[in-house]
């Protein structure tokens, strides 16, 4: 059955999910609005909210007023009598007029997507359906083509828009907005991942106020500070019961999340680019595509929300796997900083792959001039000095000892002392006549400079090529500021954030290509880009620089709210510690969280360590496959139990059950906490493989109970496997 339906008689448009319906209707015809999004069986009423009309302009439709105020809309545009905050404000650049008026042009349904030039997006299976709203401005001749792509499977609508300039005049969008949903409700929680550098994803969860909330990065990064997912959720929504929406963004740049509440009992969700970093000329016969934004619903609970985005993620979002299974990786930052010596990482090569480690990463520092932060980002070969027999025959030693072998890289970065600055200083992002501003003595190349990106690739080509490097670990160290073009003219200076990112992504689409048996691991200075827009790309992502258990816990809680834990790259590290058994545990336990690696000198760590670190990664490799692609449920809030995390993992048929709790802070007498195991089936009995104990489902179902320790990093796993009764 097609999940898409247009009732032309009735002028209704009906996008289906698993468990979700969403309708769009037409006001006499005319005006596109929102009637329903929710749970299957409801029905949908074509209703204009009549509520609150003193001071809302209206156009009369014969005997019948549309008030555009108070209208659910499937997109507001700014000046056309909606006072509230909009999801487009186009100027017409002849007139100076900001006014808009769309209303209905055409609609068709169509199997698959359209795919999106130069950005990320979600990639179509065969359930996938699209719905092609076409509006008009039949003053400006614009019009505007609404997407929205159906992932049944998943739950999830996806929604974005490209505008046509077909009229005469130039056009400038002032503002843009992927996503605008109107859901009839006010009282609501909103919850967001906001944080900084070392602290990333801080869950938040507050009451939505009257009047407009946004997240709002313009950082050039969807950044450390803020991340573009959050959740709407009834204020009495909990992990497995209630009313909640998810939203996302599949971008990586600057980005506006905007909620705004209205006296008319409404609230509206916005998704997009904003205006303060976003301005883009539209030309006469010129068109222009917003990126991807994403939204679920649930009845079922926030936690159904991030199982939802998980899914997609997994099945829509992530780059297929390189490998057959994640490289354990040992990554030479922490135990090395910039002081890379090949000796010793074949060292370091040999005794990993005696843990059981698959994978040698050399972190930055083996390029140019690079000896400390201060020089060499931009000239991306071998440094002499360090490899003086050249890269390749350093990484033919590495795979000698059985290893695969990883490189740091940071693409986009430049520092001032570099040959490609002296050779080319207008190859970076700065304003004339003010003083460049750095940040850890770095400069931002122009990524909207084709010239840049063409360096950058014969550059990373030609020290490469043949080389057999398996893995790339992207790093991006600075905040974009001063961001003006050399390349663009005045007029559209307003286009180098976009236009940056999109020279991203094509370097990123390049390097997929050009290298297609190499996986990428993303980072910016830990989790500063941890998107779905950088997800389309790497099949993992470096949560935070924090490798810290005490706040890792909760950057890990944060992360998994809107992301999968496949994405999720977590480290074992801090040696000094490791070698203490009980946190060395601790440590891999907590990792055990995602994909997972190790960072500290291997060659300085006990026979005692190595032998832990071997058996663990034996430990993991019996679950990584549970942990990767199970369904993901969170049991305890660390925020609520002063650092107690518990979660399960669950495949398909509730067969294999693999559960955490972890905890930071022993309590001062020893406390129990109660695990429900709600996929547990109940006429099975589950046998814990780790202890040998026997568990009912139903007894798991209530709920175990697991006793905290007095003292602090201690961690317990169960892997419960299902015997049925005969
Ligand atoms: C920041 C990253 O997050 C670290 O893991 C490391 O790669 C450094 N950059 C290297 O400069």
């Amino acid at each position: 059955m097609s999940a898409i339906r247009i009732d032309r008689k009735n002028k209704q448009f009906f996008l289906k999910t698993k468990n979700t319906v969403y309708v769009i209707g037409l006001f006499e015809g005319k005006y596109p609005v929102h009637l329903y999004y929710g749970r299957k069986g409801k029905a949908a009423e074509l209703t204009c909210n009549n509520r609150r009309l003193s001071f809302a302009p209206y156009s009369l439709e014969g005997d019948v007023k549309y008030y555009a105020d108070v209208a659910a809309q499937e997109f507001s545009c700014f000046g056309g009598g909606d006072h509230r905050a909009n999801a487009l404000k186009l100027r017409n650049l002849t007139t100076g007029s900001d006014t808009s008026c769309y209303t209905y042009k055409s609609v068709r349904r169509f199997t698959g997507r359209v795919d999106i030039d130069g950005l990320p997006y979600a990639k179509a299976d065969e359930k996938t359906e699209t719905l092609e709203l076409c509006i008009e401005d039949k003053v400006s001749g614009c019009v505007i083509h609404l997407y929205y792509t159906v992932f049944p499977e998943c739950d999830v609508i996806s929604r974005y828009f490209t505008l046509e300039n077909k009229g005469k005049n130039d056009v400038s969008i002032e503002k843009c907005m992927s996503l605008c949903l109107d859901i009839p409700k006010t009282d609501m929680d909103m919850i967001s991942f906001q944080g900084g550098y070392f602290d990333e994803r801080v869950y938040q969860r507050n009451r939505l106020i009257h009047g407009n909330q946004s997240i709002y990065s313009r950082r050039g990064s969807s950044s450390h500070h803020f991340n573009p997912f959050f959740m709407l959720a009834d204020p009495k929504a909990t992990e497995e019961k209630g009313e909640a929406y998810g939203f996302n963004l599949v971008y990586s740049g600057s980005f506006l999340d905007e909620v705004e509440v209205s006296c008319d009992g409404s609230s509206r969700v916005l998704l997009g680019l904003g205006s303060d970093t976003f301005r883009y000329l539209v030309k006469s016969g010129e068109s222009f595509t917003s990126p991807e934004a994403i939204m679920t619903y649930t009845t079922n609970g926030v936690g159904q929300v991030s199982r939802n985005m998980h899914n997609f993620v997994r099945s829509h979002i992530l780059p297929k796997d390189k490998f057959e299974s994640r490289p354990v990786v040992l990554n030479s930052w922490e135990a090395m900083c910039f002081d890379i010596d090949q000796d010793v990482l074949v060292d370091f090569a040999h005794e990993a792959a005696k843990c059981g480690m698959d994978m040698l990463v050399m972190d930055d520092g083996w390029f140019g001039a690079r000896v400390n932060d201060k020089a060499g980002l931009g000239d991306w070969y071998e440094n002499k000095a360090k490899f003086p027999d050249g890269l390749g025959a350093f990484v033919n030693r590495v795979k000698a000892e059985g290893v695969k072998f990883g490189i740091w890289i940071e693409p986009e970065m430049i520092n001032p002392d570099s040959d490609l600055y002296r050779a080319h200083p207008d190859w970076v992002l700065a304003t004339p006549k003010y003083e460049p501003l750095l940040s850890r003595y770095q400069l931002v190349l122009d990524m909207a400079n084709p010239e840049v990106i063409q360096y950058l690739k014969d550059s990373f080509s030609k020290t490469f090529d043949g080389v057999g490097i398996d893995y790339f670990k992207w790093d991006m160290n600075r905040n974009l500021c001063q961001v003006y073009s050399s390349v663009l003219p005045p007029e559209r200076q307003g286009e180098t954030y976009f236009r940056y990112m999109k020279g991203v992504y094509e370097l990123f689409a390049w390097f997929g290509e050009h290298f297609p048996n190499a996986m990428i691991e993303n980072c910016s200075g830990g989790g500063g880009r941890y998107d779905l827009g950088m997800m389309n790309y790497s099949t993992q992502i470096w949560t935070s620089d924090n490798t810290f258990p005490d706040k890792r816990m909760y950057i890990q809680y944060g992360s998994s709210f809107g992301y999968p834990v496949t994405a999720m790259s977590c480290h074992v590290a801090k040696l000094e510690e490791c070698e203490n058994p009980r946190f060395l545990d601790y440590r891999f336990r907590l990792a055990m969280n995602g994909p997972l690696g190790y960072e500290l000198n291997i060659l300085k760590a006990s026979e005692a360590a190595k032998a832990n670190m071997k058996a663990q990664i034996e430990e993991y490799r019996k679950y990584e496959k549970l942990i990767l692609n199970g369904d993901f449920y969170r049991l305890l809030n660390p925020y609520e139990t002063d650092g107690k995390y518990a979660y399960y993992f669950v495949n398909e048929d509730n067969s294999e059950i693999l559960l955490t709790f972890l905890q930071n802070f022993g309590d001062k007498k020893p406390k129990e906490y109660r695990l429900k195991v709600s996929r547990a089936i109940p006429n099975v009995t589950y046998t814990d493989k780790i202890s040998g104990k026997s568990y009912e489902g139903a007894e798991l179902k209530r709920g175990i109970t697991i006793t905290s320790d007095t003292e602090d990093q201690f961690g317990v796993m169960l892997y419960l496997t299902r015997r049925k009764y005969w």
